[in-house]
């Protein structure tokens, strides 16, 4: 991999997430779900906003997660909860690409 970015975590190349696939890493604490959507990228936390279980223990649907403890859906393009349990959307991330790397960070 080619020189971090400052503040920004390294978490894949772009090569090793496909469509259809996501990828997780962390930020201090924050562990974040990254996703690629018919090629584009989307970061967000990697929490569901119902009981904070791991969102990342679902596969992508198209452009949704489904949690697997209860089954809230949420659209990872804008986080936003699709349906009960759940209400509050999942935080969204930047994401950036730099030489074939994909970045992300807490930017909260
Ligand atoms: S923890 Fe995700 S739906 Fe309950």
């Amino acid at each position: 991999m080619s020189a971090p970015l400052d503040g920004w975590q390294a978490v894949c190349r772009t090569d090793e997430l496909l469509p259809g696939e996501h990828a997780v890493c962390f930020d201090g604490d924050t562990a974040i779900l990254v996703c690629n959507v018919d090629g584009e990228l989307y970061a967000l936390e990697d929490k569901c906003t119902h009981q904070d279980f791991e969102l990342s223990a679902a596969p992508l649907q198209g452009a949704e997660i489904e949690c697997v403890l209860h089954g809230a859906r949420f659209d990872v393009r804008t986080g936003q909860a699709l349906c009960a349990p759940a209400y509050a959307p999942v935080p969204k991330f930047p994401v950036r690409v730099e030489d074939g790397v994909i970045y992300t960070r807490d930017d909260r």
